[in-house]
Parts: structure tokens; sequence; C-alpha cells
């Protein structure tokens, strides 16, 4: 049997350590949540459901039987890297938001084949980040460094300090622009075309439309992993905002709507729920059956990104289909011409 020696806490520490940690709120976080929580419907960035245990467990989603993505994008990457290799022969890298770095360090082994290559990650993640640095380190010639912040907001910083002379490539991978609107994503596109300039160019890997039977597993899985992601939003506000959300309250939902052609996160309450954001002060109201949209996933057609990619002012250099899961991987070019697929 395992013997421990308790040692006696000095009178007074033992009260202070049975307190919780007081977690400092992020006053952007609160704004965000107060503005989401007073809407109708209730809905929340997608980005909030990525504290470290969001992180860990996206990671754990990618693992899923039932979530095809990651692998027909890891396929995609796999087959096609040394191609975009090889329409880029210099250029240093960057992701939007690269989550752990499996994908990074994967192209990249195969993109840089022994040449030096510089590589930025951004992400809102603290956790994505340090993992991501810590798996692409591991690629001989890539130096690694890390922006935390949203998408574009990084981009601008990373394009502030680029290498003169040397092309940019930027990774979009994983289909993460489709949790923005339509109208939103080809004004996130429209961003990246306006900071990039002639020679650099944009890997976009997008889901492609396939029936709601094949895509909802994949957002609602039989082990409950992608039901945790999401009711870890609540863990998060809880933590962060002092909120009291009864989590087992909650019911998570994948619902896909045909007019969108998305897959939509919802978390549904199960009964009458008072929350209090305890960090604001503010009280809001669930009805029973009442949601809490937390993501949307959009799908795409290939003409659509095509034209979304035109009309930003890119050209379409190639263009790769995952012939088991409908999977694309877009390379885009700023000031060249020519499509190969
Ligand atoms: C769906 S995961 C995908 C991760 C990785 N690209 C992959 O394909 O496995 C999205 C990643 O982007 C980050 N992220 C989400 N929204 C973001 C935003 N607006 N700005 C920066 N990073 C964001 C998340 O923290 C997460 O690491």
């Amino acid at each position: 049997m395992k013997t421990s020696k308790v040692v006696p806490l000095r009178p007074g520490l033992q009260e202070r350590r049975r307190q919780p940690r007081a977690v400092e709120a992020s006053p952007v976080l609160a704004a965000a949540v107060r503005a989401g929580l007073s809407a109708s419907p209730k809905t929340l960035p997608a980005a909030l459901l990525y504290d470290d245990l969001g992180s860990a467990l996206f990671e754990a989603i990618t693992l899923l039987p039932e979530y095809e993505v990651t692998r027909a994008d890891l396929r995609l990457l796999e087959s096609k890297a040394g191609d975009v290799g090889a329409l880029l022969p210099t250029a240093d890298v960057v992701e939007l938001g690269p989550g752990a770095g499996r994908k990074a360090k994967l192209f990249l082994e195969r993109f840089a084949a022994g040449r030096a290559v510089r590589f930025s990650a951004i992400d809102v993640s603290e956790a994505a980040l340090r993992d991501c640095a810590r798996t692409v380190e591991q690629v001989p010639h890539v130096s690694v460094s890390t922006v935390k912040g949203r998408y574009l907001d990084g981009l601008n910083d990373v394009v502030a300090a680029r290498r003169p002379g040397v092309p940019l490539l930027v990774l979009f991978l994983g289909s993460n622009l489709s949790n923005f609107d339509r109208a939103e994503a080809q004004g996130v596109l429209f961003a990246i075309r306006r900071m990039l300039r002639e020679g650099d160019a944009l890997l976009l890997a997008t889901d492609l439309d396939k029936p709601a039977a094949q895509l909802i597993p994949a957002y609602d899985d039989a082990c409950g992993v992608t039901a945790a992601f999401n009711k870890n939003l609540l863990v998060r506000l809880n933590r962060e905002l002092s909120a009291n959300f009864d989590v087992s309250a909650f019911h998570h939902e994948a619902r896909w709507s045909t007019v969108h052609r998305r897959i939509e996160m919802h978390l549904v309450a199960t009964r009458p729920l008072e929350v209090t954001l305890g960090a604001t002060g503010d009280v809001f109201h669930f009805a029973h059956g009442e949601s809490l949209w937390t993501e949307s996933s959009h799908r795409f057609r290939t003409d659509e990104l095509d034209g979304w990619g035109h009309d930003a002012g890119f050209v379409t250099q190639a263009q790769w289909v995952d012939p088991h899961w409908a999977f694309a991987h877009t390379l885009f070019r700023v000031g060249t011409s020519g499509v190969t697929s």
C-alpha cells in the first residue's frame, strides 16, 4: 500500500487554498458574451470555444471516426504539399488557426524539403500555439514564431514584419473559413488579399457540399466528444466571467440548414434558466428549449470559392479535391495566372 506523509499547513493557508483561484475577467470577452446573450437568437462567436480544454477537445474530435474532415485535409496536404513547394520555390509560411500544428508539420516537411522557411502561427488559443510551436520546431530548417490573436490582426502583424523579397504563403486549413457567414467569409478573403503582394499565395482548405446524413454525425459523435467541446464553452464562461450556467441543463445539438448549407452547433436549455454573469452583473433568461448558437460550419462549392477568390483579386493557380470525402484545397495566387487540377 502506498503511504504518504501529511504535512500540516501553516495556520490560515488551508483556508485560503480552499478558495477557487480568481480569474480576472477580460473586458473584451465580457463585452462579446454580453452582446451575444442579449441577441435574439442568443449566439456566441465560435472562437470562444477554444480555451485550453476546448483546444484539447478539438484535437480529440479530429481523431473521431465520424470526423473525416481532418483526414481529407491531411490526405491532400500529404499528396500536394510538394506541388505547392514547386510552385513557390521560396516562401515563408503563415498559418491562420493552426490548432496543435499537426497539419503544419506535415505540410512543412514536404514544402520546405531542406530549405530555410520562417513559419508563423496565428491563433486565439494559447494552448494551441504552445503545441503548434513544439510540433513544428521538429521540422528541419523551419523557424517558428507565434502570434496570439485573431486571424486578420495576426496576419497584419506578420505582414508588417515580413522578409523583404520573400513571398508569403498563407495557410487557411481545416475549413476554418466555414465558421464565418458567407458574406463575412468573402470579406475575410478580401482582407487577406489586401494584405498580400504580387507573388504571395493563399492555400485555402474547405469542406464541400455533401448530404446532411454524412455531416450530422461529424458534429454529434457517438462518444459525445463534440458535445463536451460545445458545453466546455459554458464551463469557460463560469470560470472566466463568474457565470453560473448549470452545464447539465444544456443539451448539445447539431442542426443542418439546407438554406444556408451549414451545420449549426447549439446548446439547448432543457428547462427554464436564469443565468448571471458575475463579471458584469447581467442576468439572462433561457426559456425551456431555447438555444445558444455557438458555431456555424458552412459547406462550399468549388466554383463558389473560385468566384470569391477572383472577386478578391486572386487567381486560382490550382485546385485539388479529395476523392473520398468532398474536400478542396484551392491555391490562390496574387498576380499570376494558370489553373491546374
Ligand atoms: C477548427 S480548429 C482547426 C485547427 C486546424 N486548422 C486544423 O485544421 O486542425 C480552429 C483553430 O483556429 C483557432 N481560431 C478559431 N477562431 C479564430 C479566430 N477568429 N482567430 C484566430 N484563431 C482562431 C482555434 O483556436 C483553433 O485552433
